[in-house]
């Protein structure tokens, strides 16, 4: 079962930070350089279905696979080894995202214009970055943890 659930939370991986990346790296400087609000949120709109599936594969595979690794989750809160400190990280990455995203949705998107286009650069940059950094804290368990 492990392999599977395994390489469904890769495959997720690839679509989340992948589409990130292109987004930060690809559309959002053409949407930058064009003053172009509209080249961004067509970007959204054909991604956000997609992109939103896969972080929920996200969370309940990588929660799977954090039980399986740490079956005693009170150590995901209060970590004691290197193991127990890569999910806590897994977890305040995605409290993290959530908060970025929440604040994008509810507040940036709505008023999106040529003025605004830098702020939601910002939200965009910091999303994307913490998506990496699930990569690479997910990499780490291979290699014993965080701080290990
Ligand atoms: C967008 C969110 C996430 C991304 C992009 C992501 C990415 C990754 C990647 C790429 C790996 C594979 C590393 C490798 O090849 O060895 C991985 C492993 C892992 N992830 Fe995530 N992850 C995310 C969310 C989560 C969450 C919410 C949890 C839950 C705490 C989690 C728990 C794990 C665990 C336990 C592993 C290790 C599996 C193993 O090495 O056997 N991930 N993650």
């Amino acid at each position: 079962m492990y392999p599977y659930v395994f390489s469904l939370h890769v495959l997720a991986a690839t679509i989340w930070t992948g589409g990130h990346l292109v987004l930060a790296l690809a559309v959002l400087p053409r949407a930058l350089r064009t003053r172009s609000p509209q080249t961004l949120l067509q970007f959204e709109q054909a991604y956000e279905h997609v992109g939103m599936a896969a972080l929920a594969i996200q969370v309940a595979t990588g929660l799977w696979l954090a039980l399986q690794l740490v079956p005693d989750w009170t150590a995901w809160v209060n970590p004691g080894d290197a193991m127990e400190r890569a999910v806590t990280m897994k977890l305040a990455l995605l409290l993290a995202t959530a908060l970025v995203a929440a604040h994008a949705r509810a507040r940036v998107i709505p008023n999106l214009s040529a003025q605004t286009l830098p702020l939601m650069a910002w939200h965009v940059g910091a999303v994307t970055l913490l998506g990496v950094a699930f990569v690479l804290t997910g990499v780490s368990f291979r290699y014993g943890g965080v701080g290990g």
